[in-house]
């Protein structure tokens, strides 16, 4: 691994690694700098395959597009767009069909704005632009798979979520009041669905004031109720947004400004406000140290009343409307309204239209605050794509003195690599789209690359309205991912699993998951501790055959299975490509026994009903199946597992209480299996 420094990098601490600065120039590509840009083009063969850059829309291999690393609050996750929440500026270049060159993967390690243009422009050329000031990584290896687990090292070990977050969580964004809660948990239990976690939105808090709760309904009782669940071992999880609500007499508000704790505007001096869901806000500036441990001990108002899992949310920063954004907007609305002659054809409509849009999200917005680290004043702009990272930091930093024994559930919408450490990330607003199907199963394998391993997207589409068949879909890939939420939006369809007719699919598939926990958890830890990818594309276990380089709809997982989910409305099966001699599994409700048939390398259509769990078995692997369904994770019997795959073959099993965060003391263990 080599690193190369150019201009004046912020610092990140996204590697872990120190690395001396190599003089040599980059060997890969051709880079020009001048005093505003960087840019460094790489020339590709026809045939290179690009993988990673994580959260990011269209497939595992990135040729052809434009990506932009600029954290976005963008619910259009459609094939057009250049930028989603999270930052993830790694890239491997694999050039496939070249004996004589070997792969490499590259780190832009900028904050800022970073540009890729995988053979977008030029289809042979990869050109990455950015501010001057940044560290580059290139990472040397034999194959793509290698150099993905040398970069791990170098950014250091995955976040290790708790084991209960692997159970099912239950979500929605409206849920209010005590007996919306306790409706959910009686209604999953109705329907004989498993659950370990209900989330709660942001109407469980005070007008959406982070860091106190809905006084009407919890008032000084809040602990009561978090209780009254531990009774029945569910995981409350409430929601933590970056904005902090302009408002006298609020503590968080009056003790943040009182201190200098929020990001300023280019006075230095005055708060830059911001609108979010509560309205006129401010911003902890996460990147001021002190700002950001104070930040975190505010989490223990939730800890001390027994909560032990939480997600952060709007922190790429999201912003509705700046107050200035909002009067420009209102000068504008108020000379449009004072000419008669407007709108005299449809430009001038649309371009109405334009003005209104575009105060959300602006650039403008993000070019005119300022955050205090060290002794400097950074412009947000350059330093944009660490918000959501150091948030997250700064709840774990938290955690470790709030809760230092336990592991506490943290995951973020935005990210940069470095927060993987931290937390993990679901992959925000996604839709109740068919197309989101294959966008996760796309986005799995390139987050695992970037270190993201607690991971997931909503099941069954958080916008738009859900079908009965889309949300078992959702389900069939989702009791595959560590996260595995339901949840969707205020105003949009119900989706959880009672809303639909015969609710028991859906009780079979979470119950399918449940059975599946101890190989899950098993090569989540395994690849955390090892810097492995616990989801990885077909081509990488497989370099040398090209029909699995271009697979892009079926994954492996750890290394025992392979999944191959149907993603597509009205249909009852698929074409699956085996690489290799692989047993399929097929799970059915109606049916205790497990279905099993050796099929031969090469291609075959499987029959995949909407109630039914398929996985294959990888040649020579078996895989532990618990016998009977636990209701929740901490119930699950490890003492009756079923071994699914190849006859005398082993398995080595990864457990541990699931709770310590110190792994020398979490009664790790290792057992090995036989079938
Ligand atoms: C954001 C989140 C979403 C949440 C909503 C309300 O859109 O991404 O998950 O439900 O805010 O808090």
């Amino acid at each position: 691994m080599k690193k190369y420094i150019f201009g004046q990098p912020i610092e990140t601490q996204a590697a872990v690694l120190e690395l001396p600065a190599e003089q040599n120039p980059v060997p890969i590509g051709t880079i020009h700098t001048d005093k505003n840009h960087w840019k460094m083009s790489i020339p590709l063969n026809q045939k290179d395959v690009v993988y990673g850059l994580g959260q990011t829309v269209r497939g595992i291999n990135k040729r052809g597009w434009t990506y932009t690393s600029w954290a976005s609050d963008d619910p259009e996750h459609s094939e057009d767009r250049h930028s989603l929440y999270g930052a993830h500026n790694f890239i491997i270049v694999d050039p496939v069909e070249d004996p004589e060159a070997k792969p490499f993967g590259l780190f832009i390690d900028n904050p800022g704005k970073v540009v890729f243009d995988i053979g977008d422009t030029k289809r042979n050329e990869i050109q990455i632009q950015s501010a001057p000031d940044l560290n580059l990584y290139l990472i040397e290896g034999n194959t793509s798979y290698e150099i993905s687990q040398k970069f791990r090292k170098l950014i250091g070990q995955s976040y290790i979520a708790p084991k209960f977050a692997f159970g099912y969580g239950q979500s929605r964004w409206g849920y209010k009041t005590k007996d919306d809660f306790r409706d959910v948990l009686s209604n999953l239990k109705a329907i004989d669905v498993p659950v370990d976690m209900i989330y709660m939105d942001i109407d469980y808090m005070e007008r959406f004031k982070d860091f106190t709760v809905n006084n009407q309904e919890f008032g000084n009782h809040f602990k009561e109720f978090v209780d009254e669940m531990k009774k029945e071992k569910i995981h409350l999880v409430p929601i933590i947004d970056a904005g902090v609500k302009v408002e006298n007499g609020y503590s968080i508000y009056e003790e943040g400004k009182e201190k200098n704790y929020f990001c300023k505007m280019d006075d230095h001096t005055s708060d830059f406000i911001g609108a979010v869901w509560p309205g006129y806000s401010v911003f902890p500036d996460f990147l001021n140290h002190e700002a950001s441990q104070w930040f975190g001990m505010n989490y223990k108002m939730m800890t001390d009343a027994g909560i032990d899992a939480f997600w952060n949310d709007m922190n790429e920063p999201a912003l509705f409307y700046s107050e200035t954004g909002m009067k420009n907007l209102k000068n504008y609305l108020a000379e449009f309204a004072a000419d008669p002659e407007l709108p005299r054809d449809c430009y001038d409509t649309f371009h109405l239209n334009d003005q209104v849009n575009s105060i959300k999200n602006s650039m403008k917005d993000y070019e005119s605050f300022y955050h205090h680290m060290g002794d400097q004043w950074v412009s947000h702009d350059k330093v944009h794509n660490l918000y959501g990272y150091k948030m997250t930091q700064s709840a774990s930093d938290a955690f470790k003195k709030l809760r230092p024994n336990e592991r506490t559930l943290m995951y973020s919408r935005s990210s940069y690599i470095g927060a993987h450490r931290y937390g993990g990330i679901w992959t925000g607003d996604n839709k109740s789209w068919w197309s989101h199907l294959p966008l996760i199963l796309h986005q799995l394998p390139a987050l695992n690359m970037c270190g993201f391993l607690y991971t997931g997207c909503d099941l069954g589409g958080f916008g738009a309205d859900a079908t009965r068949d889309l949300v078992l879909r959702f389900m069939q890939i989702g009791i595959f991912t560590p996260l595995m939420r339901n949840h969707s939006a205020l105003g949009t369809r119900d989706q959880e699993p009672y809303r639909f007719e015969n609710p028991e699919d859906f009780s079979f598939l979470v119950k399918t998951r449940y059975r599946l926990i101890p190989y899950l958890y098993s090569e989540y830890m395994k690849a955390v501790q090892n810097n492995d990818l616990m989801f990885r594309p077909l081509s990488f276990d497989f370099p040398d055959d090209e029909i699995a380089r271009e697979v892009e709809d079926q994954l492996l997982i750890g290394h025992e299975m392979m999944i191959a989910p149907v993603t597509e409305q009205n249909k009852t099966g698929r074409m699956v490509y085996l690489p290799e001699e692989m047993i399929q599994i097929r799970i059915k409700p109606t049916c205790q026994e497990v279905g099993r048939i050796i099929l031969g390398e090469g291609w075959h259509y499987i029959q995949y009903p909407e109630n039914q769990v398929i996985f294959f078995v990888r040649k020579d692997k078996t895989l532990p199946l618990v016998h009977i369904p636990a209701k929740r994770v901490d119930e699950i019997d490890y003492d009756n597992l079923e071994m699914v795959g190849y006859m005398d073959s082993e398995y080595e099993l990864y457990d541990d209480d699931g709770i310590s965060s110190d792994l020398d003391h979490c009664n790790a263990s290792i057992t090995i299996h036989k079938s």
